[in-house]
């Protein structure tokens, strides 16, 4: 009698709610003020590394040295998205997701292990939201373009900011829903751009869950140090073979997982998973990574900063250690505060054994469920 009974409880529990997906490809119509850099087109592996060699030397600020100035981007580009909702309905709040560098949209709906990785699976299902998970232009299957002039932050950014107003509107493809409230959640580069959507236009976003993310940037230049950027078209020729060479990725597996993961607290087949199917990141990315404000005073929604306790891109493998006596018992995420003075609430989360990639680690689950807890405490669950 115990097992049937047993059976039929784990058969209620978990078929409550399902959810429902449609991929669309969302024609988008950009518009960006765009840097114009003096960078002579990538030949070869060897011009990677000076790129980065330059970018990278101390004292120096090499986006500023190649600028010549700027040119308005004005074109639609195509924008690949997936929507998810819940069976009950599209409820209030959809969070929009933004994938950092070397991801794509899969990051927030990993296949790995029959799924149980999946931030979607656990946002929608277990809690009842609508979520749009996008490709960056430039990355997965959006729109590829020419990586230096066109995929930048700035283009990025405005493809973000369109597809949040349809999403108000009602006027996404195939989703005839005008949400209430739209809460972007970003990874790393994502963040970076959630970020500056809040600083772009303070109401366009009802909250920020930013993502492997703090603003210190003293660990970028070890970050590329480490990533020892190829031409992707070489290093993976059969994926990306035909990318024009200012698309880049890092050289390989030990790359990946010296920035990316903490050792010890992620399925090692989880690397190679992540590894073969990494996305490139573009020369223009990394020439406007460094282009935010350093607060956004009039941002006054709710803001939750989560980064895993050992992120080497944006901690040095330490979130506590902020390095400053001061600041003793805060963290280098919960300086993040100081760029929110109008927020309705802040919180810096900091996750325990997790790298930058917070999604691939064991206890990814623990992370998003500190992250919908945020939102539903303050106004912004599914209904
Ligand atoms: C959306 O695309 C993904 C990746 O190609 C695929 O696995 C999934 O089945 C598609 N979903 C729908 C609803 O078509
Ligand atoms: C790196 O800087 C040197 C010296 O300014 C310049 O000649 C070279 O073209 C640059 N290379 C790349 C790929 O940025
Ligand atoms: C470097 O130069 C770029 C382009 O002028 C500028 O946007 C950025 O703020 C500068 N970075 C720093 C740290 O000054
Ligand atoms: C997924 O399942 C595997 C095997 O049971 C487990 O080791 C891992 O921690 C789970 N991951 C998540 C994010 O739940
Ligand atoms: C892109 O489209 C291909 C072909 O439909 C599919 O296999 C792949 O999973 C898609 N990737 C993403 C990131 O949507
Ligand atoms: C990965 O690439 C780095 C940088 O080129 C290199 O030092 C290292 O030996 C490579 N590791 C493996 C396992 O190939
Ligand atoms: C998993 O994450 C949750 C949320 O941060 C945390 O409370 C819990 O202690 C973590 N579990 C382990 C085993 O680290």
């Amino acid at each position: 009698m115990l097992i049937p009974s047993l059976l039929a409880s784990t058969l209620v529990a978990t078929s409550v709610v399902a959810k429902h997906c449609q991929n669309l490809s969302v024609p988008v119509t950009i518009r960006a003020r765009n840097g114009v850099f003096n960078v002579a087109t990538l030949r070869d592996n060897h011009d990677a590394t000076t790129f980065f060699a330059n970018f990278t030397k101390p004292k120096a600020n090499f986006s500023n040295e190649v600028l010549l100035g700027y040119q308005t981007i004005d074109n639609t580009y195509d924008i690949s998205v997936k929507f998810c909702q819940p069976d009950t309905g599209y409820g209030q709040t959809v969070q929009l997701l933004t994938h950092g560098i070397g991801f794509d949209k899969t990051y927030w709906d990993l296949s790995y292990n029959a799924y149980n990785y999946s931030y979607i699976d656990l946002a929608v299902d277990e809690y009842g939201f609508s979520t749009l998970s996008i490709d960056r232009l430039g990355i997965g299957n959006s729109s590829i373009a020419d990586p230096l002039s066109i995929i930048q932050v700035p283009t990025e950014l405005s493809a973000i900011y369109e597809l949040t107003m349809m999403l108000r509107r009602g006027g996404l493809p195939n989703v005839p829903w005008a949400f209430s409230k739209i809460v972007h959640v970003g990874h790393s580069l994502g963040s970076i751009l959630s970020y500056n959507l809040a600083a772009m236009d303070p109401t366009a976003s009802d909250g920020l869950i930013l993502t492997g993310f703090s603003q210190d940037s003293a660990y970028i230049d070890a970050t590329f140090d480490a990533w020892a950027s190829q031409l992707v078209r070489n290093n993976e020729p059969r994926r990306f073979g035909d990318l024009p060479t200012g698309y880049l990725t890092w050289a390989n597996a030990s790359s990946n997982e010296k920035t990316f993961l903490y050792p010890g607290f992620f399925d090692p087949a989880i690397l190679q998973f992540s590894e073969s199917n990494k996305e490139p990141y573009t020369t223009g990315e990394v020439l406007t990574l460094g282009s935010s404000p350093f607060t956004i005073p009039e941002f006054k929604g709710p803001v939750q900063v989560l980064v895993g306790n050992q992120d080497f891109i944006f901690c040095g493998g330490d979130c506590l250690a902020t390095g400053d006596p001061a600041l003793a018992g805060t963290s280098i995420p919960g300086e993040v505060a100081k760029a929110f003075p109008a927020a309705k609430a802040f919180e810096a989360y900091i996750q325990p054994n997790t790298g930058h990639a917070i999604n691939l680690h064991y206890n990814a689950t623990g992370a998003y469920k500190a992250t919908q807890a945020f939102l539903i405490s303050h106004g912004l669950g599914s209904t």
